[in-house]
């Protein structure tokens, strides 16, 4: 479905009715240095911080699960209509592209994702969540809020500042685990982007400050889930039966020194067995048990190796006790996760960008965790940068982290996201427009 096919012509005319006027008539000071404090001002004003407050507490009020996320979405298409600014719906279900600026190379892709949790919030305020068992705890009410409240900034003063190109708003469903990146990737939402910025609120540094680096910093990872299968019966009778539970047991322990003997002790890897369900009774032993897992790698390739392992180990080491297994590599059809690797030219950027805002201080280095984000279909496809932005107020205490009922979102850090993917994606238009305009003449013709 492509209903915007008129906008390129519509941008292009806006173009032409603007390109008499003189460059940063909103501020003769603005100079491209000056941007992203400038922006952070902006950003910091009632007009926006109010604007970004009130969209952040009313999605935190209605958390959706992945690819359901259609008030959310539904909120977001309303918002983007109110500021004038054309998108395409549905992507991945519940997905949205906004863009704002001509419509023509380069092309520079900022993105939030949109997706709750299935926990029940333990945070007693006037805006909790309205759902029961459902909960925004990882913060991505604030990043549509962010998002938008960029997209505001950019709508508004684009033309002033006089960026040629186009800002992709990227808004996307199921980063927890479902991957909507990766149906957003497959939907084609990069063609002829150059580059995207992901960012994630962090509950571990300051407000004020950021946190990021180049290359990998965030590991691959893969969910897996195993039946053991074995002959249940009496629990004092065991030589008539096959006891599935021992045999998982053992399994686990077998799959623990995995990591432990095969894996280069400086190639980071984990397994974690988070699920083991078996049995009823004290007394009985069961037919057969399910268990569930995750496995993580920093390279593909000791991603697919233990891919391989966890299989071989789980079936054989369950032929050892005459049992059988399975192992179900895409348990409710989760994708693997590939490794989030920043861009190093993109990484140079942010240093200038978030530098020029914040000050060289403030910009922290972020140290890899074993942890995933499904930001890495992007960054796999064309040059991608995620990064942290610093929640924590000291004087009003330690922050939940992520994944926690009681985990809060400082909305005083909701300017600094806002500004910095603004920022981000200006300057990155107005370095690479020259560069762009002489050899390359494609454009998003399905606009
Ligand atoms: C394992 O599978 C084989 C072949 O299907 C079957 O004969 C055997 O009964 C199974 N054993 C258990 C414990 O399920
Ligand atoms: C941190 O919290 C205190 C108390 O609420 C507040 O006065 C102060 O302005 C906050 N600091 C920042 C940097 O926002
Ligand atoms: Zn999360
Ligand atoms: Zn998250």
């Amino acid at each position: 479905m492509s209903p915007f096919t008129w906008i390129p012509l519509l941008f292009n005319l806006f173009t032409l009715l603007s390109s008499p006027q003189p460059t940063l008539s909103v501020d003769p000071f603005v100079s491209k240095a000056q941007i992203p404090s400038y922006f952070l001002n902006l950003a910091k004003s009632p007009e926006v911080f109010e604007y970004m407050v009130r969209i952040r507490r009313a999605l935190h009020e209605i958390p959706e699960l992945g690819f359901e996320e259609f008030e959310t979405s539904k909120l977001i298409r309303n918002e983007l209509d109110q500021m004038g600014i054309p998108y395409k719906f549905p992507i991945a279900v519940t997905g949205v592209v906004g863009y704002i600026g001509s419509g023509n190379p380069p092309f520079v892709a900022i993105r939030a994702d949109m997706d709750a949790l299935a926990m029940q919030e333990a945070v007693e305020w006037e805006h909790k969540s309205r759902v029961p068992g459902k909960m925004h705890a990882c913060g991505h009410d604030a990043h549509v809020a962010m998002l938008l409240g960029a997209a505001k900034i950019l709508q508004e003063h684009h033309r002033d500042l006089d960026l040629e190109g186009t800002v992709v708003l990227v808004f996307q469903p199921a980063e927890e685990g479902g991957g909507g990146a990766k149906k957003m990737r497959d939907a084609g939402i990069l063609e002829n982007v150059d580059a995207i910025f992901g960012l994630h609120v962090s509950s571990r540094f300051p407000l004020g400050a950021v946190a990021a680096r180049s290359g990998p910093v965030l590991a691959a990872s893969g969910f897996f889930q195993v039946i053991v299968s074995g002959k249940g019966g009496h629990a004092a009778i065991p030589q008539h039966t096959i006891d599935p539970i021992l045999a998982s047991s053992n399994i686990i322990v077998s799959l623990q020194q995995l990591v432990s003997r095969e894996a280069d002790p400086l190639d980071s890897q984990v397994i974690t067995i988070g699920k083991f369900v078996g049995g009823h009774a004290f007394n009985v032993i069961p037919d057969y048990v399910t268990m569930g897992g995750t496995f993580r790698a920093f390279t593909m390739e000791s991603f697919m190796q233990l891919k391989h392992r966890i299989e071989q180990v789980v079936t054989l080491q369950a032929a050892v006790h005459q049992c059988n297994a399975s192992v179900d590599f895409s348990p409710d059809e989760k994708p693997f996760y590939p490794v989030t690797a920043n861009d190093k030219e993109l990484h140079r950027h942010f240093q200038k960008v978030a530098g020029d805002m914040l000050g060289s201080a403030n910009i922290k280095d972020f140290r890899p965790t074993m942890g995933a984000e499904d930001f890495s279909f992007f960054a796999e496809a064309i040059p991608g940068y995620f990064y942290y932005v610093g929640m924590l107020n000291e004087t009003e205490g330690a922050l939940a982290s992520g994944h926690s009922p009681f985990f809060k979102v400082n909305e005083a850090a909701l300017p600094y996201g806002a500004a910095l993917q603004a920022s981000l994606a200006a300057a990155y238009l107005l370095e690479h427009h020259s560069s762009v305009k002489t050899n390359k003449k494609s454009s998003h013709d399905e606009l």
